[in-house]
């Protein structure tokens, strides 16, 4: 189903104009059973209402995942214990006219197709104003990192037709979850075609790939969802900083505060030309091992964070033309790298607008402050979006970004976004605790 606009308290709708900016995610609200210093970290109000409509969950009730009023344990541990040997060797049925397809991303017209069906049918807001709009080259990019499993990239097909109507993907990666690295799998981009919604594609998807990646020994997964599910490790918010702001505003995704003008917006949210370091310079070849290293150092400090190894690091961080831009600076002497800065680029296609069909976003990747200030550092991000034309530089509170969100001026978005572990229950974390951006 897509996502469901969220009843909003009188006085409450009135202020989320005024303050918040729009996410492509929908508004979700976090359960009572939840930890409260979880839910004091959250500056959205949490509307009651809502909570106690959520319902026990016919699907997710059959999942090895920590269940919503559960108690969660002290110590990080898996559900069940599994084996190879004990998993299902064929592939789940479909009803009758569909298949499974693997998408085959480096074949020109499949991925073309898969780009219709994700561009139309993937995640919307809550209004069914904006739609991401991933590029062919942005999704070769997020899955065909080295050691990708083609077994993963699942897609849901007509028979008839050949018409690619369901996707799920599958990425291997490290994560250090508490004191455990473990190898598993991030699972991404769930989507079923518009017609096929609340016909059980969804659930069908994610038991397929489930038993795709228990057939390679991987029995535990991450990923992320605006929607509440039983139940997430951690919640992180959307923070939005605006660039264009007459574009963003004619397109409805912020609102000019009552006693602003759009001059004084524009004053306010003016974002320098020039570079505030001038050793900032696009990563090479060369900065890989050291870079690398210095990402891992720092993201192993989190409580959850990716570890990558160099081919995988540079696959992702190596620059690409309006998909991922990665800057570091480097000491002068020995040459290693000291502090490094990722973005990535996604548009969102504006439904149903008379001027305007997609703004363009910059998202901060990974960012690790060393020798400069963490301010100074996404500063230059803005500029660095601002000249590649973003109209928005969007970030969650995950990691440190709680350290620039405010003074460089990040607004409140209206989404937040939930992590989750498959078959792995553990204490639930803060964002600042999250050393993982996902796609
Ligand atoms: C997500 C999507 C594939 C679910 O499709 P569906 O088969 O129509 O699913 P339903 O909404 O009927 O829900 C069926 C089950 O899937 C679960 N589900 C829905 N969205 C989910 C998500 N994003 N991740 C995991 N499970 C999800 C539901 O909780 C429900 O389980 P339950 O019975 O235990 O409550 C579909 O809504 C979609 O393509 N949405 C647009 C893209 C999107 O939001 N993708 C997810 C990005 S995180």
């Amino acid at each position: 189903m897509p996502p469901k606009k969220q009843p909003k308290k009188k006085n409450q709708k009135k202020k989320n104009k005024s303050k918040q900016t729009k996410t492509n995610q929908p508004n979700v609200f976090i359960p009572k059973a939840l930890n409260p210093d979880i839910k004091q970290m959250l500056p959205h109000e949490i509307v009651e209402d809502e909570i106690l409509q959520y319902k026990s969950k016919k699907f997710w009730d059959s999942q090895p995942v920590q269940k919503l009023t559960e108690k969660r344990p002290e110590k990080a541990q898996a559900l069940i214990e599994q084996k190879v040997e004990e998993i299902r060797k064929k592939s789940l049925p479909l009803p009758e006219g569909f298949e499974w397809f693997l998408i085959d991303l480096k074949d020109e017209k499949i991925m073309d197709e898969l780009y219709q069906l994700l561009s139309g049918h993937y995640v919307e807001d809550n209004d069914s104003m904006f739609r991401f709009n991933y590029s062919p080259e942005f999704l070769r990019w997020a899955l065909l990192v080295p050691n990708y499993e083609p077994d993963w990239h699942l897609g849901v097909r007509v028979i008839e037709s050949k018409k690619i109507v369901g996707f799920i993907s599958g990425t291997p990666i490290n994560l250090k979850i508490f004191d455990k690295d473990m190898r598993i799998a991030e699972v991404n981009f769930l989507c079923a075609h518009k017609s096929l919604r609340s016909k059980g594609l969804g659930p069908i998807l994610i038991k397929e790939i489930t038993r795709r990646i228990n057939l390679k020994g991987i029995f535990q997964a991450v990923y992320t969802a605006g929607r509440l599910l039983p139940s997430p490790v951690a919640t992180a918010t959307y923070y939005h900083r605006i660039i264009n702001n007459e574009k963003l505003l004619d397109v409805g995704f912020t609102q000019l505060d009552e006693d602003t003008t759009l001059e004084k917006m524009k004053r306010l949210n003016k974002i320098p030309e020039k570079l505030a370091c001038s050793n900032l310079k696009k990563i090479e070849k060369a900065n890989i091992p050291s870079a690398c290293k210095l990402l891992n150092d720092y993201l192993a400090k989190k409580t959850i964070s990716v570890q990558f190894d160099e081919a995988e690091f540079e696959w992702l961080f190596v620059s690409r033309d309006n998909v991922v831009y990665t800057y570091v600076i480097e000491n002068e002497k020995n040459h290693q790298v000291t502090d490094l800065l990722s973005f990535y680029i996604l548009d969102s296609t504006v439904i149903n607008h008379p001027k305007h069909s997609s703004f363009k976003a910059a998202y901060a990747f990974y960012v690790v402050p060393n020798t400069i200030d963490i301010n100074i550092l996404m500063l230059d991000a803005l500029v660095l979006g601002q000249s590649l034309g973003c109209d928005v530089f969007n970030c969650l509170n995950i990691m440190d970004n709680d350290d620039f969100i405010h003074n460089l001026r990040f607004g409140l978005g209206d989404g937040h976004l939930h992590y989750y572990l498959y078959n792995w229950a553990s204490p639930e974390i803060l964002p600042k605790e999250i050393g993982l951006t996902m796609l």
